[in-house]
């Protein structure tokens, strides 16, 4: 591995499975990117207790975790090259966390509708401390590795500005220590649900999983959201923001295929079965390698804990050397033991 490569740092709060969302907006680029950047992939269970803070949902985590390894690992995330590894694995975390704060206003983060959307959908009527600070914990792991570029989805965009803000802030009080990090957009930064709503998401019951079956994408495309215009297939359809449509374009790799689709949708000479079985087909074959690569993981799991802990020992390493260089740069008085 070479110093010279820019890093990454990206990943996700294991709350259950990554689905097809997740994949065109961030796990894409970071298979695009794996040998050209040397990528740190964090499994942010932090971040969890910010919304999850009840003992029951803690104890959860724990499966959440390895569910979470297995959905990288299934898409081609290759642990030869990349590191994979648990935030609580790395308590340097926990101690730049607290450095960050003190560059960064309450106000900034108030601001923040995205925390306030979490709060709601917790249910929560006054702000926890830690939830506000969620974006600067994600800064701590950004910046431990002092990473250069972060592939999210379109909801994390505004979390990356407040780490470069931090980053700035830093680097001016007292001296270059941190990259300015710059955000990655997929190719589809938000990708609606199955019920055509705004946003594919666990919560909203509208998701396609990495780990489902044949069967299931097939029940759950099969009940998808089209245009409600067309009670008969000879009607002239709409493909533009059709989520069947949005879903062809961002899966199937048949381009022919999908023009022919849109083409007779519009002239009214399709029925909406035919393209629906089309992109059974379609999300089918982009799932057969992530199910193969899935089934053979899940035959060795301690070689998926190893993965982890691998991955923790050397984000521990990164970790350590870029505190040593925080504590030099501010001039941290060192208690000598
Ligand atoms: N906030 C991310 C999410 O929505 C998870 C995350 C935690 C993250 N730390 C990060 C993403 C650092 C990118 C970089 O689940």
């Amino acid at each position: 591995m070479s110093e010279k490569r820019k890093r990454i740092l990206t990943g996700d709060r294991p709350t259950g499975k990554m689905h097809l969302g997740h994949y065109v907006g961030s796990l894409e680029n970071r298979l695009r990117l794996q040998d050209t950047y040397e990528c740190f992939f964090i499994v942010a269970d932090l971040h969890t207790l910010t919304t999850r803070p009840e003992r029951e949902q803690i104890t959860e985590v724990g499966q959440f975790v390895h569910q979470l390894v297995l959905d990288y690992l299934s898409v081609g995330i290759d642990p030869e090259k990349c590191t994979i590894f648990l935030q609580s694995g790395v308590p340097e975390t926990y101690e730049l966390n607290l450095i960050f704060e003190m560059l960064i206003t309450v106000p900034r983060l108030e601001r923040l509708p995205s925390l306030k959307d979490m709060a709601k959908a917790e249910n929560l009527d006054a702000m926890p401390f830690g939830l506000l600070g969620y974006p600067v914990l994600q800064t701590a792991d950004i910046l431990l590795p002092r990473a250069n570029l972060v592939p999210v989805g379109k909801d994390n965009e505004a979390h990356v500005e407040i780490s470069r803000e931090i980053a700035r802030r830093f680097n001016r009080q007292y001296g270059e220590v941190f990259p300015i990090p710059e955000v990655l957009l997929g190719e589809v930064p938000t990708l609606v649900g199955t019920d055509g709503q705004a946003k594919m998401s666990k919560s909203l019951d509208n998701a396609i999983f990495l780990a489902d079956d044949p069967k299931t994408v097939e029940q759950k495309v099969m009940k998808m959201y089209t245009d409600p215009k067309r009670v008969s297939a000879d009607v002239p359809g709409t493909v533009e923001g059709n989520p069947v449509f949005i879903y062809h374009d961002a899966f199937n790799a048949n381009t022919a295929e999908v023009e022919d689709l849109k083409d007779r949708y519009r002239k009214g000479k399709v029925g909406d079965v035919e393209v629906k079985q089309k992109l059974i087909n379609a999300l089918n074959d982009f799932l057969a390698p992530l199910r193969k690569r899935r089934a053979s993981y899940e035959q060795r799991p301690e070689q998926v804990d190893e993965i982890l802990a691998e991955g923790t020992r050397r984000a521990q390493e990164v970790a350590k050397e870029t505190m040593e260089r925080v504590r030099e740069a501010m001039g941290m008085f060192r208690l000598k033991l």
